[in-house]
């Protein structure tokens, strides 16, 4: 397993924070459906007001992942109708990029005392223990959305309901290249009072 680099913090919790970043490139090697469940069992830990659990996984690995191609170049052909067949492959081709890709979505519920905000958020917090779980477990993500997420024909292929919401495309895998460790900046973003 890949080691997390370490802050010198003495903290593995505070070591899988700092030093997550994004993969650019995924290898092939599959995910185990034990890691998955590990990482989705992380997922679901999220704060979550109410416990009204407004998430929902659909996990796409092997070949099911064409659901999500075939919907994605369906859904590029009918907001742009002059797309070539390149532009098509390309919208496709991405959801081949990594050997497992969760769709993460919020399913809002009417509540009286919990606002659709905080579900979101919620379905937020989720993706972002699912991410630092598998970093935690050497493999490498990428949370993705675009126009995609937010077109009504993705949802349909998807089995999803208009009220839902994709909150994310989550890429999996062994990464092969990652971005740089951005560098995080909270003092002009912090009042002590
Ligand atoms: C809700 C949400 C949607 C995002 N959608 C995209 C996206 O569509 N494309 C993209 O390149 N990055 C997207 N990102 C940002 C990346 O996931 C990434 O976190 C960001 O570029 C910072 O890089 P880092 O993760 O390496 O720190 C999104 C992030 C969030 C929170």
């Amino acid at each position: 397993m890949e080691q997390l680099e370490t802050t010198g913090s003495n903290n593995p919790v505070i070591d899988a924070i700092v030093s997550r970043s994004s993969t650019k490139k995924f290898s092939d090697e599959i995910v185990t459906r034990s890691d998955l469940e590990t990482m989705l069992a992380a997922a679901v830990r999220a704060p979550d007001h109410g416990m009204l659990a407004p998430w929902r996984f659909i996990v796409l690995q092997g070949e099911s992942r064409a659901v999500l191609g075939s919907a994605m170049r369906s859904a590029l052909q009918l907001r742009m109708p002059d797309a070539d067949a390149e532009a098509l492959e390309r919208e496709s081709s991405k959801a081949w990029r990594s050997p497992v890709l969760i769709v993460i979505v919020a399913e809002p519920k009417v509540h009286p005392k919990v606002p659709e905000v905080e579900q979101l958020v919620a379905v937020g917090a989720a993706i972002q223990n699912l991410w630092l779980a598998a970093h935690s477990m050497g493999y490498g993500a990428a949370w993705k959305t675009g126009s995609h997420a937010y077109d009504a024909s993705v949802k349909t292929a998807l089995g999803l309901r208009a009220s839902d919401q994709i909150i994310g495309f989550v890429h999996i895998g062994r990464p092969t290249s990652k971005a740089p460790v951005r560098p995080g900046e909270f003092a002009t973003k912090t009042t002590w009072l």
